[in-house]
């Protein structure tokens, strides 16, 4: 027995089995709107599907009668009044078929209107997002400059309230989609495009690139964690500070390997001298769920390799391989784990 169909199966299902990335499990009414349409959608057209079939199965089972068989023989056309039937048959489907995929379209149409004016009314957080080949810039805005969090490949969002992504991109086109929150949205270069999403329930959600963009799409992930109101404050009071300054001197060991690279041409860490601005900001690094955007938990086994060979883990990304040499990897991996 050939058993390629059933496993194909079953790896389908456990997709949708997974709770930290899918469009059919909601965790907010934005993507709520998405998925109720996905199913209207869904239960229409199998019973579409299921309807076609039995007419065609009937058809193909059916014996022709005796006059029918006569007049196939013969190859003479059908009487007047059953050519009559037949014609009417086929317009009424015809119809039917233009007046489902008119519905289908209407709706479909009036799901985008909705989730495009959600959010317009209420007091909401704007955050912007600009993809990069291949990884996130996330900025919370705000009007005063002392409040403004800048971070990288991780939003942090409040349950409850709807938040605006004001999505761009820094090089070639990107698209921004957390299936549980929200559709795809496209990043443009010199463009914003923006969009609502709003977690009804704390979680983590996993966020991915969808957009082809080059030799790492696959690996331009990200998280958004969604925690109450108060958590949510905690995380954004601490990402306002400055970064934490070493407590021992291993750690300040590594803070000065870290200086004394080339890493301070490219990385920002808050509160020393390192203010590069071309890759993701480090000045909280440590309280980053992943590294190099959602390629890889971040932990210190996996930052160790990542700097030793970034390009052996992510051929083609833009960060350079910096010689650091093996007595200084521990302490900088240390010093860069401690940035909560
Ligand atoms: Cu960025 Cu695909």
């Amino acid at each position: 027995m050939n058993r390629l169909p059933w496993l194909s199966l079953i790896l389908v299902l456990s997709g949708c089995a997974g709770s930290q990335q899918s469009v059919v499990d909601a965790a907010g009414q934005q993507s709520g709107r998405i998925a109720t349409l996905w199913w209207f959608f869904f239960w229409l057209l199998l019973t579409i599907f299921a309807a076609v079939m039995a007419v065609l199965g009937m058809a193909l089972m059916r014996r022709p009668g005796k006059e029918e068989a006569e007049q196939i023989e013969t190859r003479r056309e059908p009487s007047a009044a059953k050519s009559d039937r037949i014609r009417r048959v086929v317009w009424l489907a015809s119809s039917a078929t233009v007046v489902i995929l008119l519905g289908l379209i209407v709706m479909s149409v009036a799901t985008g209107k909705s989730m495009s004016e959600y959010g317009h009314t209420k007091a909401g957080l704007t955050i912007d997002v600009q993809g990069n080949q291949w990884w996130w810039y996330v900025r919370y805005l705000n009007d005063e400059a002392q409040q403004i969090v800048v971070t990288a490949n991780e939003i942090h969002i409040p349950v409850g309230r709807p938040v605006m992504i004001r999505g761009t991109s820094n090089d070639v086109i990107h698209s921004f989609w957390v299936p549980d929150l929200h559709g795809k949205r496209d990043m443009i270069p010199s463009r914003v495009n923006t969009e609502w999403i709003e977690a009804d329930r704390p979680g983590r959600y996993r966020g991915q690139c969808a957009e082809f963009c080059g030799l790492q799409h696959a690996h331009m992930a990200m998280w958004v964690v969604a925690e109450s109101p108060e958590d949510f404050k905690k995380w954004f009071d601490r990402q306002l500070q400055p970064a934490a300054a070493p407590t021992d001197p291993h750690l300040l060991k590594g803070q000065q390997v870290f200086l004394n690279s080339q890493c301070v041409f490219c990385h920002n860490i808050t509160g020393t001298m390192a203010s590069g601005q071309v890759a993701p900001d480090l000045t909280h690094f440590g309280s980053r769920l992943s590294i190099a955007a959602g390629t890889l938990p971040n932990n210190k086994g996996n930052l160790a390799g990542w700097i030793a060979d970034p390009q052996n883990i992510k051929p083609g990304n833009h960060m350079a391989q910096v010689p650091v040499k093996s007595e200084d990897l521990e302490p900088l991996v240390d010093y860069l784990e401690s940035l909560k």
